[in-house]
């Protein structure tokens, strides 16, 4: 077997819109809680091809605010896949030595559910080889919004000075604030657009879309896109 070429300039923070699931349930003839489930198995594809090349963060859009609107048929899947997978890949990812973190707005999500977050975040505590941020109830306009209260409260309590906000006090006061901004983001499922992800933080990303429907991305697709991106120049507005 030949050994795979490792790329030049692999992102720092690759964040991925994983959409298709449904679509692909659709053309199987199957409910669309099944296209979840095999959504599941190319989170862990991806997850373990992230490790291999050498990425530090991985942001994976699990569930927008906008998806409670959904069937609750499928909501209740998508909560009880989530706790499930939490017990099924622990040790998987403990090995892999994947540290994982929410980021979204907690409140929503009911006791079980909660419960499963604490457990995930604390097991794989330790984890240094990758994170991976799960976005759950996340949506950009969401965080903004929570954003602008704390930093107006901040204000008004004479915490902080107007002066004082800057675009780095805004991007270390977002849900994001642990992580840098996304080198890469990946939409896969045909569709081009940002849903509500990262508006902010994608300010200078490169942008990835693929028509690959989520459950049929794999490691393959994934250097796909490291390589398209590692043929791009960013210029972040400056001359080269
Ligand atoms: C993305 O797949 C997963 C979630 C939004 C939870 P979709 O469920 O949106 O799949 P399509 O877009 O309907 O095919
Ligand atoms: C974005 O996909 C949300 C996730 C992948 C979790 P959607 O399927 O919800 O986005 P739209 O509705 O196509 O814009
Ligand atoms: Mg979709």
């Amino acid at each position: 077997m030949t050994q795979e070429k490792s790329i030049q300039n692999i992102p720092t923070l690759v964040a991925i819109i994983m959409d298709g699931n449904g679509r692909w349930a659709k053309m199987r003839g199957k409910a669309r809680p099944e296209g979840h489930i095999a959504g599941v198995e190319s989170v862990r594809k991806v997850i373990k091809a992230a490790v291999a090349e050498g990425i530090k963060f991985l942001t994976l859009y699990t569930f927008s605010t906008e998806n409670w609107g959904r069937p609750q048929e499928e909501v209740d899947a998508i909560m009880e896949l989530f706790c499930r997978s939490v017990i099924a890949e622990t040790p998987e990812l403990k090995k892999e030595g994947v540290r994982i973190r929410i980021m979204g707005d907690r409140i929503a999500f009911s006791k079980k559910v909660n419960a499963y977050i604490d457990r995930i975040e604390s097991d794989t505590a330790e984890g240094e080889a990758l994170t991976v941020v799960l976005a759950m109830n996340y949506s950009s306009r969401y965080e903004l919004t929570a954003t602008t209260k704390d930093i107006a409260r901040m204000v008004a309590d004479g915490t902080i000075k107007v002066e004082e906000i800057t675009s780095e006090f805004i991007s270390q006061h977002l849900y994001s604030k642990d992580y840098p901004d996304p080198d890469l983001i990946i939409r896969s499922g045909g569709e081009y657009r940002l849903s509500n992800f990262l508006m902010w933080q994608a300010a200078y990303s490169e942008l990835y879309f693929t028509p690959t429907l989520w459950p049929d991305f794999d490691k393959e697709s994934l250097r796909e896109a490291l390589e398209a991106y590692a043929g791009r120049q960013r210029r972040f507005g400056l001359v080269k």
